[in-house]
């Protein structure tokens, strides 16, 4: 029997694509060794969102390359968006890889696998979402679906659309079919992912296919039996519509927690990034979501030292994050990325002061995040139970409806929903106990 091996990097596509591949490879009669050393066939699949995701991903391929020199029958393979974004550059710089494939075509490595080819082979096109694939899920009762493939939105900054491609929606009676199908495996919390999740659907109808909106496929996620957590990633707040947002306070499974990337405070720096919406659009999407949702949490992507950015800009970004406090963000110095318009503008931002801007807006976040986690304290909130603390074994460790880590002491298994009694908040974690009283309608 042979084995194979996946290392991931990257976003939550990516870790569903290699849910894709490994489900694929068991099918073709593959089973997964639990180390690269042992096995006949090394995967990588790539991130290339910034110059760290390549860097990390090169020094494993270092490894790699030795393997293969001590035992020159293992297959090499790279997927991904740093595959994509090279190419069959790939087999020039790294001649020891076998077969090389961008994000749309993980279908195409059976293809190669199963053929009696010994040259090295790539697979670059993008053809929509390709492959019903069977995925092989990390938790059994956690499942993600991928709504649409690829970006049509032209971020200054960003790579993925063209390491993704255009915007291509899956019909939403394929998409219900594929969560019913995950429900009936035990899954009982969902996340659809999507590079501009509440654009999905706009494409459907001139494809032949019944129109369909965002909302239309939250609605239609609920009504489903078993599916009792509903989450999404990422939205635009271009797109943050009232329909997507009233969905929060009115569907039962979609939780109180809503990822919005920011990228900057600053609008004349939202501008330069094409972002497409202002300071003021962004609050008011804000406003009308804690109107809706007054308890909802908020979370969000920004980026630091974004060619031409002053210190001006970056104040209107550290009062921002004053003013919405966020329950948590992901932030990033701004990384040139090849053939990118940001990557050409003058002006970029020396490193010691992104440094410098990343320091004093980590502590913004992370103290408005701290003072907002403590209303959750003598609070009552339903867990999904994901297995033991990473920190202290003898704990548990699970997530709020809120996307909080909750790490507590009880009995509970795994998959299991549980009612823990907050006792202390960090900016990251709950903490707390089981509570004896299963209290129902807890959140
Ligand atoms: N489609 C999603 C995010 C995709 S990438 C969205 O638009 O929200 C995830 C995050 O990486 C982005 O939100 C952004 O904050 C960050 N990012 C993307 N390109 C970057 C770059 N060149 N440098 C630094 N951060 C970047
Ligand atoms: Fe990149 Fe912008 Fe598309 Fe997000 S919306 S993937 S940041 S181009
Ligand atoms: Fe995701 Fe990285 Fe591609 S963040 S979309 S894997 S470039």
């Amino acid at each position: 029997m042979k084995r194979y091996h996946v290392t991931t990097f990257g976003c939550q596509m990516n870790e569903h694509d290699s849910e894709r591949m490994k489900g694929m490879l068991e099918s073709l009669g593959y089973r997964e060794a639990p180390d690269a050393d042992v096995a006949d066939l090394i995967l990588f699949n790539t991130c290339s969102i910034r110059e760290a995701a390549d860097s990390r991903f090169k020094a494993h391929l270092g490894h790699a390359k030795r393997r293969k020199r001590e035992r020159p029958e293992v297959v090499i393979g790279v997927g991904g968006c740093w595959a994509q974004s090279v190419k069959d550059e790939v087999f020039e710089q790294f001649p020891f890889v076998d077969v090389a494939f961008g994000p749309g075509q993980v279908h195409k490595l059976a293809e190669f696998l199963t053929s009696e080819s010994l040259t090295a082979q790539g697979y670059f096109e993008f053809e929509g979402f390709t492959g019903d694939l069977p995925e092989k899920r990390a938790r059994e009762f956690q499942g993600w679906t991928q709504i649409s493939v690829g970006c049509n939105m032209a971020c200054s900054y960003c790579i993925v659309p063209s390491t993704r491609g255009r915007d291509v929606g899956r019909p939403l009676g394929v998409l219900v079919a594929d969560v019913e199908r995950m429900a009936s495996e035990g899954v009982t919390e969902v996340t659809l992912l999507g590079q501009n999740v509440n654009a999905y659907g706009r494409d459907l109808h001139r494809r032949g296919f019944p129109s369909a909106t965002f909302a239309d496929l939250l609605s239609a996620v609920d009504a489903i039996d078993g599916i009792r957590r509903i989450r999404y990633t990422s939205p635009h707040p271009q797109d943050m519509k009232e329909d997507v947002i009233r969905a929060h306070a009115e569907l039962e499974a979609l939780c109180e927690h809503v990822h919005l990337p920011l990228q900057s405070g600053s609008s004349r720096v939202l501008k330069a990034m094409r972002r497409t919406y202002s300071r003021e659009r962004y609050l008011d999407r804000v406003a009308l979501l804690r109107e809706h949702v007054p308890d909802v949490a908020i979370t969000t992507d920004i980026i630091v030292g974004f060619p031409g950015e002053t210190d001006e800009d970056f104040a209107q970004t550290l009062s921002l994050c004053e003013e919405v406090a966020y329950d948590g963000a992901f932030t990033f110095v701004y990384s040139p990325r090849r053939e990118t318009e940001a990557a050409t503008l003058p002006d970029q931002v020396p490193h010691e002061v992104k440094v410098e801007r990343m320091d004093r807006l980590v502590e913004v976040i992370q103290r408005r995040a701290k003072e907002r986690a403590q209303r959750f304290v003598g609070r009552t909130v339903e867990v999904l139970v994901e297995g033991p603390s990473r920190t202290d074994p003898t704990r548990l460790r699970g997530r709020s409806r809120h996307n909080k880590v909750v790490n507590f002491s009880g009995l509970a298994q795994p998959g299991d929903y549980v009612h823990v009694d907050v006792e202390s908040a960090t900016s990251q974690t709950l903490m707390g106990e089981e509570s004896l009283l299963a209290r129902a309608g807890a959140r």
